[in-house]
């Protein structure tokens, strides 16, 4: 066979063509469709040509198309009970429309329509990703919920202002309830990654055996109990934010050798998996143990240390900065948290003094315990709290103090011994007051009583 006609050729090539074409001019009249659109929709040429398309297909939007110059891609067309797939092209010429090319594709539609409904899937699964991530990978803390206008804490805040735009990783150190977590959600917030997600992955919480699932993911089947569908791991779902890493001080050896890599290399492999994914993040690590002890003793990875320090920030014990507990106490007072009806709380003098001389070896959580402890202590029309308020402990030590003023009355030391255990008891049943009536052997009025008073 020769093809030496360049029209026949054209013909020719649109008539072995799987997919139907016709060409109608701007006012919607046919002028050329190709033979699998003719036999599909029963059309010869002699009889159709000539004819408007919704003579044809009364719902044709060709003429739409036509009229408006926007292409339509991928559209579904019923038609005898089947979906085509249609593309509506305009032809222009010199910036006006002239006619509408129609492809319509007949073949592997059910193929396409099962690829289809996978992209659709998958977009709705990253959607909902996107939207758990946004929600529970947040960052809550602003530099201004840091509370203490200490030296330290000025000092600190104002390093947190100029590191927060590098992407050196920060190690933040310091007691347990010092603060840490809260200055890495700041750190987080002043960052250009502020947007994007802040994610905490707790070293000592996590079992040593979930830990590598729960940070690198893992393939489908990539072990026994493996989840059918894979997992994404987060140091892939952080996608350019912050990775958290608190208590890196408890973080198994092991992990230790496998975390370096990434950090390095910035990339992962899944378990199962045989080819790494590139990742972005930032990091944030802390740890309340001494940790170059830790080095020292072979526990924590030298190597893993010296890149986690690019900048220190270390948070001094609430001890060695005693006039930050006044305003950390007011803000406790005062948080909805602490204080949910949101009465006006003040505090006597007296108390700061008795919360000064204590050595807070929880810091500033158990300072907010404290605080929560005394609200709880007041009765609904008080709004002063006053040293009996505060729990036994602090008394006991007053009263055997030589320079204490004058030793509560028994009366008032047994109240607080069982405001003590009304709450310890809240404690242990989460808050049920019911269950905390139930165990301590008394019945619901009396706990209620005992408790508003
Ligand atoms: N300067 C502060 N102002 C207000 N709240 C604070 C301050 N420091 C700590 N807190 C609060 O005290 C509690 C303990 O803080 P955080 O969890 O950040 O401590 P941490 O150093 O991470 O402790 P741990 O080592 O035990 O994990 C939190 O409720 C936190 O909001
Ligand atoms: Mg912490």
């Amino acid at each position: 066979m020769k093809i030496d006609n360049y029209e026949e050729m054209l013909e020719l090539i649109l008539d072995h063509s799987h997919e139907g074409v016709v060409l109608c001019d701007h006012q919607g009249k046919i002028r050329y469709f190709n033979r699998i659109y003719g036999e599909t929709f029963g059309l010869s040429a002699s009889k159709d040509i000539g004819k408007h398309i919704t003579e044809i297909f009364p719902d044709a939007r060709i003429p739409i198309v036509a009229r408006t110059g926007t292409p339509e891609f991928g559209v579904i067309y019923r038609w005898k009970g089947q979906k085509l797939v249609v593309n509506r092209i305009p032809v222009k010429e010199k910036g006006r429309v002239i006619g509408v090319l129609t492809q319509v594709l007949f073949r592997d539609i059910a193929e396409l329509r099962e690829l289809s409904e996978k992209v659709n899937a998958l977009q709705t699964k990253i959607n909902i990703i996107g939207a758990e991530l946004r929600q529970y990978f947040q960052a809550k803390y602003d530099l201004d919920d840091i509370i203490g206008d200490s030296q330290p804490i000025l000092e600190l805040k104002s390093q947190v202002r100029k590191h927060a735009h590098s992407s050196l990783p920060v190690l933040i150190l310091g007691e347990s309830g010092t603060g840490k977590e809260l200055f890495a959600h700041a750190l987080h917030r002043l960052s250009p990654r502020a947007k994007r997600a802040f994610m905490v992955i707790n070293c000592a919480a996590i079992p040593k055996e979930l830990m590598e699932s729960e940070l690198f993911g893992y393939e489908p089947g990539a072990f026994t109990g493996a989840a059918q569908k894979g997992r994404i791991g987060k140091l892939e779902l952080v996608e350019g934010g912050t990775l958290f890493f608190d208590e890196i001080g408890d973080m198994p050896l092991e992990m230790q050798a496998k975390i370096l890599r990434v950090i390095e290399e910035k990339e992962v492999t899944k378990v199962g998996a045989s080819k790494p994914v590139p990742v972005h993040f930032a990091l944030i690590a802390a740890t309340n143990r001494e940790i170059e002890a830790l080095v020292q003793k072979e526990s924590f990875r030298s190597d893993l240390y010296y890149r986690i320090n690019a900048i220190v920030l270390k948070i001094p014990p609430l001890r060695d900065r005693k006039e930050d507990i006044p305003p950390i106490a007011q803000h406790f007072a005062a948080c909805s948290e602490c204080n949910p009806s949101q009465r006006p709380i003040r505090f006597a003098d007296e108390v700061f003094s008795v919360l000064r001389e204590h050595d807070w070896p929880g810091n500033v959580r158990e300072l907010k315990n404290i605080v929560n402890f005394a609200l709880h202590n007041l009765a609904s029309d008080e709004s002063l709290i006053r040293i009996d308020h505060l729990p036994l402990s602090f008394l006991k030590k007053r009263q055997e103090s030589p320079f204490s003023p004058s030793p509560l009355p028994l009366k008032k030391v047994i109240r607080n011994k069982e405001k003590e255990i009304l709450q310890e008891a809240l404690r242990a049943t989460s808050g049920n007051k019911i269950a905390a009536a139930k165990l301590l052997g008394i019945s619901r009025s009396v706990f209620y009583e005992k408790l508003q008073r």
